[in-house]
């Protein structure tokens, strides 16, 4: 069936440029009753066409990668912050709010952190990283991935990484909610995650983890749902997925949405068909945010508008997952997105 996908994807190509067809919308925050975000790399702001669709279209900027550890610290632990401030700068030049992503995340464990022992210095240093990138966008971000995919990929318990084997498995968690909080009393401070719509294991797992937060007395104040999901995702499980999480009554941060074509693995056999899966679940995803009680609805982030910037690129070039195609035209999926919310 993959196969299948990708000689769908292959063989429908050709046409595929005049199939999505373009859809004449209105920006997509006039259109929404709540924060509609993307994320953003610094030098991408140097396209002046990209750079006047997201000051046309969103509301919220998340940096893709440049606030994460991977490029804030440097090997000798000093900290740079020339791409996160640019992206920060333009998000204030236009109005935009700016979310921070992220601060701990299992993926990233620079070798400035993993050369320090387990003792009060490692504490120390956690400590001081987190005020220190966390202060700097003190009244400025509304709110940051404090920890990002605690859950392990089956749903079966938590992730072992550098910062729980040197601070304690929750530990570490609490501490980073109560560091961001000492840094920066406003901000709203979310646990983030994937594969909750199609995972109910990881996604029970992942609440339980948000009640072990709250009860260790850590500041977690919303639920983010990245939402990178496939054009075959199975009607209902999305909103099921907002559902659940709305339960623990935090806001709800839709974080990282695409709908990836190529990672179909239904039998749906054509382009075509890819896309108008496609833009069904960007439609369910839509009605079902919208449905949460406003003061749930923190943001609704695409990872991303146009097509050609989108990380899942580097897995299949012929993918085309998010809202509007490379000369930034809305697609179908983004036309479905829009009507749903009407
Ligand atoms: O731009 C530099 C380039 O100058 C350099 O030559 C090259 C080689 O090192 O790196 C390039 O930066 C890369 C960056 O993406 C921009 O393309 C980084 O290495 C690479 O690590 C980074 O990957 C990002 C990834 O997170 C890891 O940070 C992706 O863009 C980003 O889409 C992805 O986003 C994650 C979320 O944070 C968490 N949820 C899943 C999501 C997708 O994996």
């Amino acid at each position: 069936m993959v196969l299948a996908s990708a000689l769908a994807l292959g063989a429908c190509d050709r046409k595929s440029a005049a199939q999505a067809a373009a859809v004449d919308l209105p920006p997509l925050k006039s259109l929404a009753g709540f924060p509609v975000g993307t994320c953003v790399q610094a030098a991408q702001l140097d396209d002046a066409a990209f750079a006047a669709l997201v000051a046309a279209q969103v509301s919220q900027l998340t940096a893709e990668w440049e606030m994460k550890m991977e490029y804030i610290v440097q090997d000798d632990g000093s900290l740079r912050f020339d791409a996160p401030d640019r992206i920060a700068a333009f998000a204030r030049t236009h109005g935009l709010r700016f979310f921070g992503h992220t601060l701990v995340w299992y993926a990233q464990s620079p070798a400035a952190f993993a050369r320090l022992g387990s003792g009060p210095g490692f504490a120390a240093a956690y400590r001081d990283y987190i005020h220190a990138v966390v202060g700097r966008y003190r009244g400025q971000a509304a709110g940051w991935d404090v920890v990002n995919e605690a859950v392990a990929e089956d749903g079966e318990g938590w992730r072992e990484c550098l910062w729980s084997q040197r601070l304690g498995r929750l530990e570490h968690m609490t501490l980073a909610f109560q560091h961001a909080r000492e840094a920066d009393p406003d901000a709203v401070l979310f646990l983030n995650d994937y594969n909750l719509e199609n995972l109910p294991k990881k996604r029970a797992t992942f609440l339980k983890l948000a009640e072990a937060l709250l009860k260790a007395g850590a500041p977690l104040g919303g639920l983010g749902t990245q939402t990178h999901v496939a054009a075959d995702l199975k009607a209902g499980e999305l909103t099921a997925a907002l559902k659940d999480l709305a339960s623990l009554g935090l806001p709800i941060h839709l974080s990282e949405m695409d709908v990836s074509l190529s990672r179909a693995k239904g039998l749906l056999r054509d382009r075509r068909e890819l896309e108008a899966g496609q833009a069904r679940v960007y439609a369910e995803a839509a009605e079902a945010f919208s449905s949460l009680p406003a003061r749930q609805r923190f943001a609704f982030t695409f990872w991303g508008l146009r097509d050609g910037e989108s990380w899942l690129k580097r897995e299949d070039a012929r993918d085309t997952p998010l809202p509007f195609d490379d000369a930034g035209q809305a697609k179908a999926a983004a036309g479905a997105w829009a009507a749903a919310l009407r």
